[in-house]
């Protein structure tokens, strides 16, 4: 999978390409890079964004600035292109993030993530240039970078190999596995601390049992 992040601040991924399960899945061949939108800009002294039409408060990311970063980093014309990927918009009021719409992107060839700041974009960054409006979850950030590793993060997870046990994206919350319920609850020693235990069944030794139980255990969180 290649993700390209569109942002005015790309050195907050370094730290995120560093961590391991990022890290595993570049070295599998994936791909995750940074474009700078202001080093596109069509504008004088690498402003990105204006004040906006109709007054009010704070300033808005501009579509000939977005699509200029768009179309050099595709080599194409920037409406054009959007028909050849995914291109996520991160907003506030987008379609909220959940495990059916990471799979989704999980099983796509190329992302393409667009970071808002200030008040965000121009709409029609979002109705012309982007394919989806996505939202990390109905509060306000300081713009869309942090909801942009929060994509790669639950994405990059899904591709086979990024984790370092198969298993465990197999049978966590929300799998098929578990009838898209929230996980049942895990314990480790020591069995007893300050007079709370761990379950008996998860110490009996009877795997059929503790199958039995982990999945009523998530069935019950479902409610
Ligand atoms: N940008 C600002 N807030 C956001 C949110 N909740 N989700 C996605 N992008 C955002």
């Amino acid at each position: 999978m290649n993700i390209d992040v569109f942002t005015l601040f790309p050195d907050w991924f370094h730290w995120f390409r560093g961590q391991r399960h990022v890290r595993n899945a570049l070295a599998l061949g994936h791909r995750l890079e940074t474009v700078d939108l202001r080093a596109t800009t069509p504008l004088s002294a690498g402003q990105v964004d204006d004040t906006p039409y109709g007054g009010g408060a704070g300033m808005v990311i501009r579509v000939d600035v977005v699509e200029a970063a768009l179309a050099a980093r595709w080599g194409e014309d920037a409406v054009a292109g959007r028909g050849r990927r995914r291109v996520i918009a991160l907003a506030p009021g987008g379609r909220q993030l959940d495990e059916a719409l990471v799979q989704e992107l999980a099983a796509e060839e190329e992302l393409a993530l667009l970071c808002g700041r200030y008040e965000g974009f121009d709409e029609r960054v979002h109705d012309q240039l982007a394919t989806d409006v996505v939202s990390i979850g109905p509060y306000v950030l300081a713009g869309g970078e942090l909801a942009a590793m929060v994509v790669c993060d639950a994405v990059l997870r899904k591709l086979p190999g990024a984790l370092g046990h198969v298993d465990s994206a197999l049978e966590e919350s929300f799998s098929a596995a578990l009838g898209g319920a929230p996980e049942y609850p895990h314990y480790t020693r020591p069995a007893s601390w300050r007079g709370h235990e761990v379950p008996e069944i998860l110490r009996s030794g009877d795997h059929g049992r503790v199958r039995e139980w982990r999945a009523e255990q998530s069935r019950r969180r479902l409610r």
